[in-house]
Formats: structure tokens, sequence, C-alpha cells
């Protein structure tokens, strides 16, 4: 992905080493949003990729896709929904167990999220292993929901998770790798 702003956006994400565990170069988007400029800039970023598009519904990934889900639906004048980590939806719900690195964990969304044929863009913070934003992408199209794109602010390309992504028939759009 390249845009006039993956540059500034990629010089204000903060990489922790070794976090949470040995091996590991965390990148944290905490410095991003605390800088009012570039967190504008951010969901700028989003709004300019999407403004022409016809979306009904931004379906954010809990926890960190909220943060950019949340004002990019509220720009883009679409629904917001959310997918959340298993246990949180009160209502009747379809769940996607995928693999972590140790061990797995499950997505979920409500049935009723939206209405069969409407056009999501699923978002995200990072695309790491794709495990996250491919169940989510599933629960979807499950639902019935036409997936017009994947976006994230970071992909990791090395970790294989957004060609795996755009094999299963996804289309990826990141502000920075
Ligand atoms: C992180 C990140 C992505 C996911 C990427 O979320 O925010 O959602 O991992 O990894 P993957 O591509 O290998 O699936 P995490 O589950 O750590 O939780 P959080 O968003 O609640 O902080
Ligand atoms: N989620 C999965 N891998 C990650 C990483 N390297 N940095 C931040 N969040 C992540
Ligand atoms: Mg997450």
């Amino acid at each position: 992905a390249s845009t006039p702003y993956s540059d500034y956006i990629k010089g204000v994400i903060r990489t922790v080493r070794d976090w949470p565990q040995a091996g590991i170069n965390f990148r944290d988007i905490t410095p991003l949003m605390q800088n009012r400029a570039a967190f504008r800039k951010l969901i700028d970023a989003f709004v300019h990729q999407y403004q022409e598009q016809e979306i009904d519904a931004i379906a954010a990934i809990d926890a960190r896709g909220f943060i950019i889900g949340a004002p990019l639906a509220y720009e883009l004048n679409t629904s917001f929904v959310p997918v959340r980590k298993k246990g949180k939806l009160p209502f009747k719900t379809l769940s996607e167990t995928y693999k972590l690195e140790y061990g797995e964990a499950t997505v979920e969304l409500h049935a009723d999220a939206f209405q069969a044929g409407e056009r999501i863009l699923v978002v995200d913070d990072l695309i790491a292993t794709g495990g996250t934003m491919l169940a989510a992408a599933k629960l979807i199209k499950r639902v019935g929901g036409e997936v017009v794109e994947c976006a994230t602010i970071i992909d990791l390309p090395d970790l294989g998770g957004s060609d795996a992504i755009q094999a299963a028939g996804f289309k990826i759009f990141s502000v920075c790798s």
C-alpha cells in the first residue's frame, strides 16, 4: 500500500521489541492516536480511499479496529457494526474460530448486524497472520454481506496474512506496511 500518508503514518507508529514475548516486534499505534494531527490524517486516508465507493456499513474488529472504525463510519455516513471477541455480544450470534500462533481465538457477529446484500468494509488496525481479519470477513459473508474490502492501518507482509486473505478472495487496503 502506498498513499500520500504512508510514510508519515509509519513514522508515528512505535515499535516495541520483544513484546508481549521475545521475538515479537509490537507495532504500537498509541503514539499515532496521541498525535492529533496524525490521528486526523489517518482517518482522512481511509475517508479518501472510500468516499467514492458505496459502503453501507463499517464492520470494525474488537478492540483496536473500533478506534478507526467509528470515526470512519461517522465521516462516510455509514452504519457501524462491531465484530467482537467471544462472549461479548448479547443477541443471536454467528462465530468463527481461528488459529493464533499459540492456541485459538473466536470472533462473533450479531445475526441481524446488517441486511443481506449490504456492502461492508471490514476494518482493523493490523494484519499479522491474517486470522482475525479473515475470520471477520467470513462472518460477514455468512450473514449475507458483500465484503467490499478489508482495510487496515498496518500490514505485516512477511507473516503472509494479507496473501492468505487475498487467496480467500477478499481485497485488502493498508495505509502502510
Ligand atoms: C491484534 C490486532 C489485530 C490482530 C492481528 O489484536 O489488533 O486485530 O491482533 O493478528 P492476526 O492477523 O495474526 O490475526 P488482538 O487480538 O491482540 O487484540 P486487541 O485488538 O483487542 O488489542
Ligand atoms: N497483533 C499481532 N501481531 C502484532 C504486532 N506485531 N504488533 C501489534 N499488534 C499485533
Ligand atoms: Mg485486534
